[in-house]
């Protein structure tokens, strides 16, 4: 018997779009992987043939099958290409006017059943799946980067998703390999982002009044709470500006206090000192 795989197109080829195709690739999925220009495509394929031999030459993966996972994956700058997927999962900018745009678009070209999913690490999945005529079939598959190495995907409720995508989604999520977490009211921040930013808030006012450096702070919580990395080193790795946009989204939402951001991360925003990727944050790297 011949079983036909089934169809997954991935919106926007970033860090997180690639990697999703990458994992889905090789679990069987036939995967579409677009994008708004060629180049962005390029760099998502180079990063996903860049991993792959990575994983094959740590032995993790066999190299026809990374073969054959790449064969799995075409990429595109025409939306219509997801007209026939069965899943879709949208990864482009955490923008909810970009997200709500292609949201509408996709609710006029897909089949009926087909699993319309965001990537969003905070904007409300109520407010994407709102922009269709589906909310029901609307859906959160947020997963953590790296993809590929990462195991958990959070999946979150939109206040119209019906138990069936849920049930879909978690599927798709745990066929890729991934642990799922389910996020049953759809709040701002969701579970994963809303801990983080607490955490970095405090993390940063400890800092910010003198209290302890921020080695001493990251120090505490890897040694006294066995995190892997520190709030201020994750912040740094993540991209204050990138923590300071998400705490921002969770406080105006939620109105609680302790997601306020400080000063200090505004004031480092606004001098460029956002992390790993400008050289300078919490930390001189
Ligand atoms: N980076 C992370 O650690 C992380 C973790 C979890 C979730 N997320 C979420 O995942 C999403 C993507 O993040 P990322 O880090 O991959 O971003 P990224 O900047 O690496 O990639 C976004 C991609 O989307 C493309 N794009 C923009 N508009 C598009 C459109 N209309 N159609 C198709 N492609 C379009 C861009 O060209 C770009 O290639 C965001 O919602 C982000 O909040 C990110």
């Amino acid at each position: 018997m011949c079983v036909v795989a089934k169809k997954l197109a991935v919106i926007g080829a970033g860090l997180m779009g690639s990697g999703i195709a990458q994992v889905s690739a090789q679990a069987g999925w036939d995967v579409v992987l677009r994008d708004v220009t060629d180049e962005a495509l390029r760099r998502g394929t180079d990063g996903i043939r860049a991993s792959y031999e990575k994983f094959v030459s740590k032995g993790k993966l066999e190299a026809e099958e990374a073969e054959r996972a790449l064969g799995r994956i075409t990429t595109t700058t025409d939306l219509d290409a997801a007209a026939d997927a069965d899943v879709v999962v949208e990864a482009v900018f955490e923008k909810i006017e970009v997200k709500r745009e292609i949201f509408r678009a996709l609710d006029e070209l897909v089949k009926d059943d087909t699993i319309l999913a965001s990537n969003t690490s905070a904007i409300p999945i109520t407010k994407i799946a709102a922009a269709t005529r589906r909310p029901e079939r609307v859906v959160g598959t947020h997963f953590f980067s790296p993809v590929p190495m990462m195991g958990l995907c959070e999946l979150v409720r939109g206040h119209k998703t019906s138990d069936e995508t849920l049930a879909a989604a978690r599927e798709f999520a745990e066929g890729v390999g991934k642990t799922c977490i389910v996020v049953n009211r759809d709040v701002a921040g969701f579970v994963t982002t809303r801990l983080i930013s607490a955490l970095v808030v405090e993390a940063a006012k400890l800092y910010e009044s003198g209290v302890a450096t921020a080695e001493d702070i990251d120090t505490a919580c890897k040694l006294g709470f066995g995190h892997a990395m520190g709030p201020l080193a994750t912040a740094d790795l993540t991209g204050v500006d990138i923590l300071l946009h998400a705490t921002d989204n969770i406080y105006t939402e939620s109105q609680d206090e302790k997601f306020a951001p400080p000063e200090i991360m505004r004031r480092m925003v606004d001098a460029g000192d956002i992390g790993r990727k400008s050289g300078e944050g919490f930390y001189r790297y």
